[in-house]
This record gives C-alpha cells, structure tokens and sequence, in this order.
C-alpha cells in the first residue's frame, strides 16, 4: 500500500527562463482580455478577415488536391487518398506547389527538396532558429519593435537578441552594421538577421529596394544569413509590389519563411520555410540545410497534417498553381478597411487631437500605431474596454529596448467596416479623456517611426 505523499509542486525557478518572459504572455493577455470583453469592438488581432473564411470549401479543395496527385503521380483515388491518411514524409506533401508558388509568384526559382512545409511560419521560425545558432555567442538582430513569434521563440532557444531600430523604411542599416562590430568587438557575431520586408507587425514599416539590396550586400560583408518573413506583402498596392529579399539573393544567404494563414485559412496551420542553402559535412556528403529543418521537424511536430496540407494544395491549384492570385482578391479587402480605419481616425481625432495623441499612415497591411501621452499599458486597456468597449495592443510587448510604452496598435483586418467606424468613434472619446500633455519621455514615438 504506497504511504501518502503531498503533491508536488514546481518552483518556477527551476522551469525554463522563457516562461518568465513578458513575451510569452503576451498572445494570452490579449485573448484573456477579449475574451472578457465580448461586447468590445476589438483592434487587437491580427487575424485574417473572417468574409474570406466562408468561401473556403474543405472537401472540394481536398478533391482538387487529390486529382493533381493522380494527374502527377500517376496514382490511383485510393492511394492518392490514403496519403490524407497516414502520417506522410516529414518534409511535406505540396513542397512542389510551394515551390512552383514561388516561381510564379516572386520569381524565386527552388526546387521542391528545398522547401519544407510546417505548422505555420511559426514552426518554420523556430527550426530555422534551431538550426542555425548553435554557440551561446551568436546573436539574432531583430528590428525593435518586433513581432513576438521571432523573439519569443529565441526566447526558447535562449538564444541572444540584438535589438536594431526601425524606421518607416525598414531595419535601420547603419545600426545594424554596428551592432555586428559591437559584437565582434565583445567576441561574439550577429549570425543572422529576422527581417520583415513588406509591412512589418507591428511597425508597418516597409524596406525600399534599394534599402533590400543594401540588406544583401551588409550581409555578403559581415558574413550573416537573412531569415525573410513576408506576411503581408499580398497587401501592396497592385504596382506598388517589391521583389522578396530571396529573389534578389544570388548568394543564397537568404533563408525565406511563409505562411497560408493570412492569405488562405488560419486554422489549417500551414507555412513553410525555404531552405536552399547546402549544408557541408565531413565527409563530403552535400545536403540542403532544408534537409536539416526536416530533421528537426521530426522531433517536434513529426509532420504537418497531411488533410490540412491538401486543403492548400487545392486552393493553389484552384488559383492557377499562385498564391498571389489568392492574395490580390484577399488584398481588396485589407486595403479598404486600412483607408476606413485611417479615414475615421481624420474625421473623429484628428479635429481635436493634442500632438501628444498621432498615428502613422501605412500603405498596406493589417497595422495603424498611435502614440498617447499616457503609458498605453495594461492598466489603460482594462479602463478603455471596461468604459468605452474598445480594445488594442500595448505597443511594449513588441520592444526589446524599453520602447513603445506610449504607444498601442491598431489592427483594421478582423473587422467590418460598420464595426471600424463604430470602434474609432469609441476610441476617440476614450481619448478625449486623456490628459492632453503628458510627457512622452524618451519613448521613441509614431514621428521617428514613420519619418
Ligand atoms: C510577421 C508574422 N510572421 C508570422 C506570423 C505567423 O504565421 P503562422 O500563423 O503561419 O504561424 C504572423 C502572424 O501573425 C506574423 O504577423
């Protein structure tokens, strides 16, 4: 008979350092909030606009996914089918559709065995980072403010972030260049660099071509490897779109990551990374490092649901083999509600407003920053929802420097338009209850960001 014991408990101390960090809480905050305040008009969520999810059609992308299959391999309905089945190769099972996306897209030219297909960008980030950094004195830079899924999922390879501020143009280039000197100096290296060209979450800033080939060219220099996420590039104006930094990379130092979520379905879960660079060993034997991201999925995720796989494949193949074609009928959608969200905040701000109280003006994708003249911490979230029923993101989450304390952010994507105009409204007399001039400190503010 086993004596009775008391039941364990942990001492957080003895748990890993990055559930301590800020970072990591942050996704669950916000859920925890909205899901508290059902009745607010919430800016919070980055999400995909929900009019899109309801022409997904699951069976009749699953159906045209599994002829390509018979058409290609040249298999039959029920081996075709029984792929959906099993667990399947850990790489992927659409690594040709991806990659003949890419051809078609951003005239980026790989070969299927140089793509694997993951559990969203956000799995590709973590093997990438897994595979990349292996000594305690390499050094990730990422842009300051950043999106959490890059540096939170440092956080948990404990890997070291060296933070570079931001402009409307992108990583400032300079601090960048110095940030590898400073690390040299102290006898480590930036190995890599987190870049978000088209639209960055949360700034909305967005790197010129010139300032993309001079990315390139620091990083041929001093000798680091690129880690491209292009989320929200589909949002450019038609015209207005920018070669990705892996179509102009002829040195193969990019490392590119992507995901369905925004243009196809959230909930499938499906992304990939773009790995081509080969990957030397002792014996000679040449490999692509895609084939080591592979090797790592197998210990995490073991492989990407095969049905949600095959939901994408079709919608690619119903969109001609392009996901950009998907993205520009998706793009309508962000582009009105980006010039709503700015055209209300001129008609119910902008008469009144202090200085203390300005927001930047993207040109494409989900964000709008706004700098108050009061911390925009959690404290203030909590009386905006409770008294005026609106919701947004505190800007210091994204910062690596103590930044953004005076700052939130505003996402336009999750919303009608009859809920942007109502939620500005809200927001506004919310604002009208600010004191006017309280000092900003030394917060960097929406000005330096977007000038
Ligand atoms: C910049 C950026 N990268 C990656 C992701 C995550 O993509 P996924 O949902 O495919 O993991 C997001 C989602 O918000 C994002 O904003």
């Amino acid at each position: 008979m086993s004596a009775h014991r008391s039941r364990v408990r942990l001492d957080e101390d003895e748990l890993h350092p990055s559930l301590r960090d800020p970072v990591l809480g942050s996704i669950s905050f916000l859920n925890e909030v909205m899901s508290r305040y059902p009745g607010a008009v919430s800016f919070a969520p980055g999400a995909p606009n929900l009019a899109h999810l309801a022409d997904a059609d699951l069976s009749r992308h699953i159906e045209t996914y599994l002829a390509h299959v018979g058409r290609t391999r040249g298999v039959g309905a029920d081996r075709a089918r029984r792929l959906l089945y099993e667990y399947g190769p850990t790489g992927g099972i659409i690594n040709d559709l991806v990659a003949g996306a890419l051809r078609a897209d951003h005239a980026v030219a790989v070969l299927p065995d140089a793509v694997v297909v993951t559990v969203g960008a956000q799995e590709a980030l973590l093997l990438v980072l897994r595979a990349l950094f292996r000594a305690g004195t390499d050094e990730l830079a990422v842009s300051s403010p950043c999106f959490v899924g890059i540096t939170g999922a440092a956080r948990l390879l404990d890997i070291a972030l060296a933070p570079i501020a931001e402009t409307p143009a992108g990583l400032d280039l300079d601090q960048l260049t110095a940030a590898c000197a400073r690390a040299r100096r102290r006898g480590r290296r930036v190995r890599a660099v987190y870049v978000a060209p088209d639209y960055a979450n949360p700034s909305g800033s967005r790197m010129s071509l010139r300032d993309r080939v001079r990315l390139l060219n620091l990083a041929e220099r001093e000798n680091l490897l690129v880690i491209e996420d292009n989320v929200y590039g589909f949002t450019a104006p038609v015209g207005e779109e920018l070669p990705a930094l892996k179509a102009l990379d002829t040195a193969g130092r990019v490392v590119m990551v992507g995901t369905f979520a925004k243009v196809c379905l959230p909930g499938a879960r499906v992304g990939f990374a773009v790995a081509d660079q080969p990957v030397r060993n002792a014996a000679g034997t040449p490999r692509l490092l895609a084939a080591d991201l592979t090797a790592l999925k197998s210990m995490t995720t073991v492989n990407t649901s095969p049905i949600c796989q095959a939901v994408i494949g079709g919608m690619l193949l119903e969109h001609g083999g392009s996901l950009a074609a998907l993205g520009r009928q998706r793009a309508g959608v962000y582009h009105r509600n980006l010039a709503l969200l700015l055209d209300a905040l001129d008609r119910h701000v902008a008469p009144w407003a202090p200085a203390t109280v300005r927001w930047n003006r993207p040109g494409g994708g989900f964000f709008v920053l706004m700098d108050l003249p009061v911390p925009a911490d959690a404290a203030l979230l909590e009386r905006c929802a409770t008294e005026y029923g609106v919701l947004w993101t505190p800007m210091a989450q994204f910062h690596l420097d103590g930044g953004g304390r005076h700052q939130l952010r505003l996402s336009c994507s999750y919303l009608t338009p009859e809920l942007i105009e109502e939620g500005v409204a809200r927001l506004a007399r919310f604002l009208r209850s600010l004191p006017a001039s309280e000092s900003v400190g030394t917060n960097r503010t929406v000005e330096d960001v977007t000038r």
